[in-house]
């Protein structure tokens, strides 16, 4: 150890260099500080990022995504706020071919677009959300050893976000009256995978770093590795839903559980065959979310136990709701919830994984 120098004479108790240096308690309580922090900051994100899907499913839901015909980053945050700029817009809108279609009026079209920017708007807020904390966090040195990375992945994938979002209302300005569905996929798929990142970080930011490392040699390595291929599926049918979403497949085939009372759809269409294999998926996930709760309970863990019920349960309750969803033929009220109830059984599914990647160590019962 470094031997302390005497103080110099008349130098002020406190005002030495080694006053500034922190005790050992009090720099890993900093640390932990700092974690709790960044954890806030994640689920921060996570619920905008929830708050986005829910907006960005109703703005599709009202046929408004492609209301508004420009991207401009930073004049787009302004609404119209005259009757002359209203009147601008509307005229944009009127070059395109979904105009046509639906031909709105002045007050149906500002419905529409106050979706549209409600949604950009939102999304504009969760791009801030992320960048100012992370240059604050950066250049307070609150980020632990290792995290830059994972924190600044999500950041990025908001960014890519953003221009997936306009690449996807492309495809609906010139020949279609819609979006592309598999860009809607991609869209909807890419805001899963934020919200997964966003998650994890915020359980693995719950424990400290030596924590984490102790509870990883406890992990239930088969029940992890089967974990991951329920979620891989579950992201599967996430995206075969955005596909039936997309081509408002679920307007058509409402009978259940045949489809216009055969097993196979009697007319080959894209959205009879989408809806079928949304169909077909959806129960097969289910059984393997259920073989991954029988697997959950072998562990004998109860925090391992109870999320791998929570899934199963939650897994049910999607498959219910979907069908509902099918046989009310994809109302807006239905649609929604299931879009959320998608979102939640993956937080499940993760929060499982976390229990079997780290299960905290078990209190032993007293006799
Ligand atoms: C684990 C099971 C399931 C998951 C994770 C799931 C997930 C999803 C997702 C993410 C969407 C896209 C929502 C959107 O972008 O608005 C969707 C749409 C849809 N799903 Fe499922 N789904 C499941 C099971 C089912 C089942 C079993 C049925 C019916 C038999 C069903 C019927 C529908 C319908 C009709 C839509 C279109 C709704 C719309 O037009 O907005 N789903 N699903």
């Amino acid at each position: 150890m470094a031997e302390k120098k005497p103080r110099a004479l008349f130098a002020e108790a406190g005002t030495e260099p080694e006053a500034a240096v922190a005790a050992p308690g009090q720099a890993s309580k900093q640390k932990s500080s700092n974690r709790a922090k960044l954890r806030v900051w994640q689920i921060v994100l996570a619920v905008l990022v929830i708050g986005m899907v829910i907006v960005g499913g109703l703005t599709r839901l009202t046929d408004s995504g492609l209301s508004i015909t420009e991207w401009n980053l930073v004049t787009g945050v302004l609404p119209p706020l005259s009757a002359e700029s209203w009147q601008v817009e509307f005229a944009k809108y009127q070059q395109i071919p979904e105009f046509e279609a639906n031909r709105p009026s002045m007050d149906e079209f500002k419905v529409i677009y106050w979706w549209e920017w409600g949604h950009r708007f939102l999304g504009r807020i969760v791009g801030l959300a992320f960048l100012i904390p992370f240059f604050y966090f950066l250049a307070t040195k609150a980020i632990p050893a290792g995290w830059t990375k994972r924190l600044l992945i999500p950041g990025v994938l908001i960014g890519v976000q953003g221009v997936i979002g306009w690449w996807m209302v492309t495809s609906g300005l010139t020949e279609r009256v819609d979006v592309a569905p598999y860009r809607l996929a991609l869209h909807l798929g890419l805001a899963f995978i934020i919200f997964a990142l966003l998650s994890w970080n915020a359980f693995c930011l719950s424990e400290e770093e030596h924590e984490l490392l102790a509870a990883r040699r406890r992990r239930f390595k088969p029940q992890l590795g089967f974990g991951g291929l329920t979620v891989a599926l579950l992201f599967a049918q996430i995206l075969v839903g955005a596909m039936v979403a997309g081509l408002d497949a679920g307007r058509g085939y409402t009978d259940w559980p045949l489809m216009q009372g055969s097993f196979l759809p009697p007319h080959m269409t894209p959205e009879a065959i989408w809806q079928f294999i949304h169909r077909m998926l959806g129960y097969a996930v289910l059984i393997v979310i259920g073989m991954f709760w029988w697997r959950c309970r072998k562990t004998g863990h109860p925090d391992v136990k109870f999320w791998g019920m929570v899934a199963i349960l939650w897994g049910l309750a999607q498959v219910v709701w979907g069908i509902i969803t099918l046989m009310g033929g994809a109302q807006w009220y239905h649609a929604i919830v299931h879009q959320l109830g998608a979102l939640l059984l993956l937080w499940v599914m993760l929060r499982a994984m976390f229990a079997i990647a780290y299960p905290p160590e078990q209190k032993i019962a007293r006799a």
